[in-house]
């Protein structure tokens, strides 16, 4: 059960604190102690951690007062209440200067007293909402999944751009997918978008990614995914840096809840930063004898560079049919267990072709229902994320009236 709030009584007139703990009392809120003014307040302020404090202001006010800035710098969120037998203005105005939410005036009647105590409870906690809500919208990030693979064409791009539409479809959450290969990206031709500006565009004209500069370059799929792509005519890719690539993650990543980074099939500062941006990398290998022994090679580069099995998951994607190996012959290979085994559907190349991604075109495939799997463990993982995020909330002043 939840403790009593509870009261530290500053006053340095005996029979005004007697009279204060008997009005404590009846309002049901506990005494955290009485003190006088100076270092005997500030000590039992430390030593209780009151959840606020009710202090006396007479003439002259100087210690009251000193006492009154000493326990808001010492306690800034707990609020303090002053109480006086003199409603002069100036006295007033010198407590609320010296941090004081209310100013009451004696004698106290206990409905009174109760009163601005909720109030100014009530008060702080919206206080402590409002900033709790402002430091999780700024540090707010939502999930980034590279897409990366040691070698291309292993189905990397086809992963990415249906991991998107399947993580909109399965979460209907906001969105991103962007194109880390700016020379040879197709994500713009699966999903058949119109581009005005290309993610090369992106690194040439901007100063500063961030999530304001970054919008006009973003093409809304019709599925709801919103995408940065790499140009269909030829483009100047090389203008496209490891840092934007990170400032691109970021800054999409803290206005959607998924971000999806696809990735060329060869290792680069570009690819490099893409994967130290993820949360998850997933990390595509094909069932060929290359694939594997390159996707082994990989595997120990993410491990120098500290990436691991906890952030890496291993998808084998059967592109071919003609498979030379098993699944098993990749895990012993790599060492690691292979967390989605998407086998070869020969409607994927139609898809690719049509330039509707299948989990639209034919949602109930082989390929499709693996895809919408995989996104749905991943939107599983991260509601996992966000039920951990901190609450501040203060209890509000005990119902026993
Ligand atoms: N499971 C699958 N079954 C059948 N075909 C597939 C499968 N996965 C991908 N493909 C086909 O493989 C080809 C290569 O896929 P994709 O372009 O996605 O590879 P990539 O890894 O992105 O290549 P790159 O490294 O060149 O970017 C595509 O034509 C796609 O249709
Ligand atoms: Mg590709």
């Amino acid at each position: 059960m939840a403790r009593n709030l509870s009261a530290l009584i500053v006053d340095p007139n005996l029979d005004s604190r007697l009279e204060m703990v008997k009005l404590l009392e009846s309002v049901g809120l506990d005494s955290a102690g009485e003190a006088t003014y100076g270092v005997e307040a500030t000590y039992l302020a430390a030593d209780r951690q009151p959840n606020i404090v009710l202090l006396s202001l007479e003439d002259p006010p100087m210690r009251g007062l000193s006492t009154a800035e000493a326990l808001q710098q010492q306690l800034p969120d707990t609020p303090l209440l002053v109480y006086s037998s003199s409603p002069a203005p100036g006295l007033m105005r010198q407590a609320m200067r010296a941090g004081a939410r209310d100013f009451l005036e004696k004698p106290l009647a206990a409905r009174e007293l109760r009163t601005a105590i909720h109030s100014v409870l009530a008060q702080e906690e919206q206080r402590q909402l409002a900033r709790w809500a402002e430091h999780t919208a700024q540090n707010a990030r939502g999930t980034v999944l590279t897409v990366a693979g040691a070698k291309g064409g292993t189905g990397k791009s086809t992963i990415a751009a249906n991991l998107a539409v399947a993580l909109r479809q399965v979460t209907g959450q906001e969105v991103a997918i962007a194109d880390g290969d700016a020379q040879f990206g197709d994500v713009a031709v699966m999903l058949t978008l119109d581009v005005k500006h290309s993610v090369a565009d992106l690194a040439r004209n901007e100063t500063e990614i961030t999530r304001e500069t970054i919008q006009p370059y973003l093409v809304r799929h019709d599925s709801g995914v919103n995408a940065l792509t790499a140009a269909s005519e030829p483009d100047d890719w090389r203008a496209l840096k490891a840092e934007h690539i990170s400032g691109i993650a970021q800054a999409l990543s803290q206005c959607h809840e998924f971000v999806v980074l696809d990735t060329p099939g060869t290792m680069s500062e570009v690819v490099a930063a893409s994967l130290n941006e993820a949360a998850i990398v997933l990390l595509v290998s094909s069932l060929d004898v290359s694939s594997i022994k390159d996707t082994r090679t990989a595997l120990r580069i993410l491990e120098s560079w500290a990436l691991g099995p906890d952030r890496v998951r291993l998808v084998v994607n059967d592109i071919t049919r003609a498979a030379a190996v098993t699944p098993e012959d990749v895990e012993r290979a790599t060492g690691m267990e292979i967390s989605r085994l998407i086998l070869h559907d020969a409607q994927v190349g139609m898809s690719v072709q049509t330039g509707i991604p299948i989990v639209q075109s034919n949602p109930r495939s082989r390929f499709a229902r693996e895809i919408i799997g995989l996104a749905e463990s991943i939107a599983g993982l991260a509601e996992v994320r966000v039920a951990r995020a901190p609450m501040a909330r203060i209890p509000l002043l005990g119902r026993r009236t």
